[in-house]
């Protein structure tokens, strides 16, 4: 747990900074973006940038479960196949926009073999990601991605899926709010993919994009306002919050932060978590026209910090694990079921008051994949010492996801649904 709060507050500044957003430093200027535009516009109406790779041979049988009309198929039941022919859905090197804290290859991982695995529904299967098709949904439309850096990994998979389809001169990256929110533009559909940061979904003192490396952590669990003005009119939200709440209890302030006559009290986490979740769903309720917007919560992403949950050494973890978790209905100690149960509970209650809010259950086929973390292969924000470099475990980070890998298929699930 001590690793993952740690892990967690290493997104710093160098990340932001250092991230590899090469479109920004070639197109920073707009004036060049719009004569490059002018210029390519009647080539790019005559492109046909759909396909990523060949469809499987079993593209576009049924997906009831996703449609909402039927539900014989979980989507989120089922296995990995280990599938080379179609996986990864795009290569590391060619993703634009692709982030340190996920590019495991060029960080020197040499087992690439994460890469290759694909979600197989027991039932069903997932229809083939089509990005022109995304794009087409997303046309003169926002989506955005609300909450940590599990959410961030999730939202530059999905660029990384989208930016292949679009040439260069047509997509860039813009920052806003003090770099709290990102935007992805595609131009040609007048399309935006943002995240947008906001780790507890409520204000709190972790809100600065970089600057959250704080010993104490106080939520203003009332509040929300400050971040949901900035999504208020999104067409597609799709939100998490999970790791930041592994701790037992956390500081919950009513008022507000720095003036006078505010109240603290520490909480147990499934309460405050629970207050945190309520504030939203009520801001929800109150704002989101349903007639105009989907939205959608990403499920716990399971960490895999204890290799004696499944059977491996003591005292190891992620770090050299090759190969996915068979045990079908495996769950380890990295995720917490009554966190689980809180979310299903407010948005059960949100349901019966009129908003559908859709759950992206991503947990169970993401806790079979102890290979797919970036253990040591990822930017290290802060030099390393003789002892850490002598225990590669001790600072393996086995709670986000190399990428390309599992958050595509988060993304795939998520396509399923938005079409
Ligand atoms: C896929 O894997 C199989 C067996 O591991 C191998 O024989 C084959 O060459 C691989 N195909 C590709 C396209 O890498
Ligand atoms: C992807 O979607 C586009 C737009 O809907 C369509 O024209 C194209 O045929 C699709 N590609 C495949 C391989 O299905
Ligand atoms: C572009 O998209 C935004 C939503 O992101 C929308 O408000 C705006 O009207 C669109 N512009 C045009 C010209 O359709
Ligand atoms: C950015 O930060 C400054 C200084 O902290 C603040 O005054 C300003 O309101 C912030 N802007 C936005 C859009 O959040
Ligand atoms: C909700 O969105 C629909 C479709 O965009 C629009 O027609 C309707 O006026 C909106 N309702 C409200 C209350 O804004
Ligand atoms: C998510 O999946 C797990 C395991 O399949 C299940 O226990 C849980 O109830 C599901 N949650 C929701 C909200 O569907």
């Amino acid at each position: 747990m001590e690793r993952t709060q740690k892990g967690e507050i290493m997104v710093n500044k160098a990340e932001i900074t250092s991230a590899t957003w090469g479109v920004r430093s070639s197109f920073n200027s707009l004036v060049a973006l719009l004569v490059a535009s002018v210029i390519v516009a009647v080539l790019s109406l005559a492109r046909d940038g759909s396909q990523l790779r060949p469809l499987p041979p079993n593209d576009g049988a049924s997906l009831q479960g996703a449609t909402g009309a039927a539900t014989s198929c979980d989507l989120f039941s089922g296995r990995w196949v280990y599938d080379n022919e179609s996986y990864p859905l795009y290569e590391e090197k060619r993703c634009a926009f692709m982030s340190d804290q996920v590019a495991c290859g060029k960080f020197g991982r040499k087992d690439l073999k994460y890469r290759h695995w694909r979600w197989q529904p027991h039932g069903c299967d997932i229809p083939r990601f089509n990005a022109t098709r995304l794009l087409e949904r997303l046309r003169n439309r926002r989506m955005i991605y609300v909450g940590d850096s599990l959410n961030r990994g999730q939202w530059v998979s999905m660029i990384c899926l989208v930016e292949s389809s679009i040439p260069p001169y047509l997509k860039w990256i813009s920052y806003h709010h003090n770099h709290s929110l990102i935007a992805f533009n595609a131009m040609e559909y007048n399309a935006t993919i943002e995240f947008y940061w906001a780790p507890m979904l409520v204000e709190s003192n972790s809100d600065h994009p970089y600057n959250h490396h704080l010993p104490e952590r106080i939520i203003r669990v009332q509040a929300i306002e400050k971040h949901a003005k900035v999504w208020s009119d999104a067409d597609i939200l799709v939100f998490n919050s999970y790791l930041w709440w592994l701790r037992p209890e956390m500081k919950v302030l009513w008022g507000s932060f720095g003036s006078p006559g505010g109240i603290y009290k520490m909480v147990p986490v499934p309460r405050a978590y629970e207050m945190a979740l309520n504030t939203w769903s009520d801001w929800l309720e109150v704002h989101i026209n349903k007639t105009k917007a989907q939205v959608f919560f990403v499920s716990m992403s399971p960490t895999h910090d204890r290799a004696e949950d499944w059977g491996g050494v003591d005292g190891h973890n992620c770090y050299q694990e090759m190969e996915p978790i068979i045990r079908e209905g495996y769950s380890g100690s990295g995720s917490k079921p009554e966190l689980m149960r809180v979310v299903e509970t407010v948005i059960y209650r949100l349901r019966t008051r009129g908003l559908g809010v859709q759950i992206l259950n991503i947990t169970q086929l993401s806790e079979y994949r102890k290979d797919a973390h970036p253990s040591i292969y990822k930017r290290q924000w802060h030099p390393l010492s003789q002892e850490q470099l002598a225990n590669p475990t001790s600072y393996s980070d086995c709670f986000h996801w190399c990428l390309p890998g599992v958050s595509d298929v988060w993304n795939e699930l998520l396509y399923a649904y938005i079409l």
